[in-house]
């Protein structure tokens, strides 16, 4: 599987609306011209909008373990897969569940046919949650996400670790890792230790040119 490099949206005013699709068109084209695999994690709001704009996968940034019903505010797998979906982030640091609900979000997003990125804050969670059988696993130590120490520079043995941890509790689980990378020596040194690729935000939606930022961190792919 080639690298991938998730850019989450969040919800940074450049993550929004049609800032939001400016970027995401520029993802698209940098991925058809450099053969590279990026996701886009987007707001609910702008998934329709931006999955008819691009060829590239768009996830949604979260969805709740709940089936069609009396829900007010929530956000429903089958809605954003028939907004044009291909899968989701689940348990983002940002975006907490507990681990029923972490199972349950899972196991809907399977019967909606989305891929499933579940996040884990450490390796231990990343174990436990790996039972359930996401298509990736994403670990991110909190205390570094938005900041300029990348994940890869200042946790490697937490990447290492869960790398192992989840290859223990099934081999076919690809790890991807996010919190601080910004550059492309934070994508080389993860692939490095074993991650099947990035989660990022800041570096690009936080950039005056987001272009320039996604080509300096395709570079370490290359490595
Ligand atoms: O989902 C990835 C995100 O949490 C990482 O954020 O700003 O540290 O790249 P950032």
């Amino acid at each position: 599987m080639k690298p991938v490099i998730l850019i989450n949206f969040k919800t940074y005013e450049s993550g929004a609306g049609h800032r939001a699709l400016e970027i995401a068109k520029i993802a698209d084209r940098v991925a058809k011209e450099k053969g590279v695999n990026i996701i886009l994690a987007v707001q609910a709001a702008d998934i329709r909008m931006i999955s008819d704009a691009v060829s590239i996968p768009v996830y949604a940034q979260h969805i709740d373990p709940i089936e069609p019903g009396s829900h007010t505010g929530w956000t429903l797998a089958e809605d954003v897969k028939e907004a044009g979906v291909e899968g989701t982030l689940i348990n983002h640091s940002e975006h907490r569940m507990e681990i029923d609900q972490i199972e349950k979000a899972i196991d809907i997003a399977k019967e909606e046919g989305m891929k499933t990125v579940a996040c884990a804050p450490d390796a231990e969670v990343a174990e436990a949650i790996s039972v359930f059988e996401p298509d990736f696993i994403a670990v991110e130590p909190p205390e570094l996400i938005a900041g300029n120490i990348s994940v890869s520079e200042a946790r490697p043995q937490l990447i290492t670790k869960t790398i192992e941890m989840v290859r223990k509790m099934n081999s076919n689980i690809p790890v991807l890792v996010g919190a601080g990378v910004k550059k492309s020596a934070d994508v080389s040194k993860a692939l490095e230790l074993g991650a099947s690729g990035v989660l990022l935000s800041s570096g690009v939606m936080k950039s005056k040119d987001p272009e320039k930022e996604m080509l300096e961190l395709i570079e370490g792919l290359k490595r």
